[in-house]
């Protein structure tokens, strides 16, 4: 090696070392809902210092550090992330505004050479998360989309079942869950803040369950369909609600994957069957299903079981539910987004993942919109 490339090697590894001992800068985006999951184990970890929150909402800032006991004098609060990320120093960012601004606070992160936590879904539109992607590359920091679900033991254990080869040759999935009435408010049920409703909700977590199982194959084709009968109508949502709401409260898809498989996908936040079902994955050498909640976690309902034929015999394996990780999904969630970013490692959720996901979602509402079929195109980045 010359010296000149020695020479360029030497600051980046001092920089690493001196960073290993001493805390982690962090700032937290957006202070609604989801911001209060990241404060309160951000406080857990104490090689991490919250030194910056920011919110477009004057004063909120200030008065969620105040409720989750943050030392007021040790941080500062701006009015957006802009002036956030050119005021401080930051190691990394949480993005915990609404999916309307992930794109442009995650940008605007990566660029100013901060690492960011980006709160899920991806983005609102493929084009979006595309740009993310290009300025996550250029920048050379580290992006993690906020999935907790994938620290769940039992979902680790789909993804292992799969490459173990259990189940053969996966050709077909249909995924279940979601709700009969479960419409959430807030800022959930806009497009001007949330773009997209029960699919960026909840959909972008089943898709995940099993596109991550299946290691991300690429979308190649989507017939997509969304509605909304229950969240505008004040017969299922509370007049005040129904009158904001237009965004989708139920949505269906089916998307074809490269390797030559089919994905039959329902996501609902209100509809009047019990349940949209379970989800299931078909392979040639055997199944499984996964029973489904009503999806506000994301996570796996219940025993799993895998079916397969036993020297001729067709049988039924219940594989054992494993339990929660002490510290909780969250606590895993944003510790191994900060440990990617101190030691150098790959990040947890990567967004070339992500961006697979995003491209159905988006490809749903575009084939619902032009009532047709539509090829998913993404460029290489
Ligand atoms: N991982 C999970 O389990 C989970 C659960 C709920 C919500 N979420 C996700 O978290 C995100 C936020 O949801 P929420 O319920 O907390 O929303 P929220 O509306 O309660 O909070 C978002 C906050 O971000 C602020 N904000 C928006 N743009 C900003 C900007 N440019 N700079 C600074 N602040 C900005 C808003 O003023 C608002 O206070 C959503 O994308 C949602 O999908 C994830």
């Amino acid at each position: 090696m010359s010296d000149q490339v020695l020479n360029s090697f030497t600051p980046t590894v001092e920089k690493e070392a001196e960073k290993a001992d001493r805390k982690f800068r962090y700032g937290i985006i957006g202070t609604g809902w989801i911001a209060e999951a990241h404060a309160l184990v951000l406080k857990e970890m104490e090689d991490v210092e919250v030194v910056a929150m920011a919110d477009l909402i004057p004063g909120k800032a200030e008065r969620f550090a105040k409720r989750y006991g943050f030392d007021l004098s040790k941080v500062h609060f701006y009015p957006s992330h802009k002036e956030m990320i050119d005021n401080e120093q930051l190691d990394g960012v949480s993005v915990c505004t609404y999916n309307a601004t992930h794109a442009e606070c995650t940008i605007y992160a990566l660029k100013h050479g901060v690492n960011v936590l980006l709160e899920k879904p991806f983005t609102v539109t493929t084009e979006e998360a595309i740009e993310v992607c290009k300025a996550e590359k250029e920048s050379g920091k580290l992006l993690t989309i906020g999935f907790q679900p994938r620290m769940d033991r039992n979902m680790q254990e789909i993804k292992r079942i799969v490459e173990a080869g259990e189940l053969g040759k996966v050709y077909y999935i249909r995924i279940g869950g979601g709700r009969r009435r479960g419409i959430p408010n807030s800022t959930f049920i806009e497009k001007r803040t949330a773009g997209i409703g029960a699919l960026g909700d909840i959909g972008c977590y089943a898709l995940d369950m099993v596109l991550n199982a299946i290691g991300y194959p690429k979308p190649l084709t989507v017939t997509g369909y969304k509605s909304a009968f229950f969240g505008p109508n004040p017969k299922y949502n509370n007049p005040t609600d129904a009158k904001r709401f237009n965004v989708d409260d139920f949505a269906a898809g089916f998307i074809r994957l490269d390797g030559d498989i089919v994905v039959d996908f329902i996501t609902s936040w209100a509809s009047h069957i019990n349940t949209p079902g379970d989800t299931i994955i078909l392979g040639t050498e055997g199944a499984l299903r996964i029973p489904s909640t009503e999806c506000w976690n994301g996570s796996v309902g219940g025993q799993m079981t895998l079916y397969k034929d036993v020297a001729g015999l067709q049988t039924e394996i219940k594989l054992p539910l494993l339990p929660e990780l002490p510290k909780g999904l969250f606590y895993e969630k944003v510790r191994s987004f900060i440990d990617a970013c101190r030691h150098n490692l790959p990040a947890p959720v990567p967004s070339s993942q992500i961006l697979y996901n995003q491209a159905i979602i988006d490809g749903i509402v575009k084939s619902s919109e032009l009532g047709r079929e539509i090829a998913i195109e993404i460029p290489e980045i």
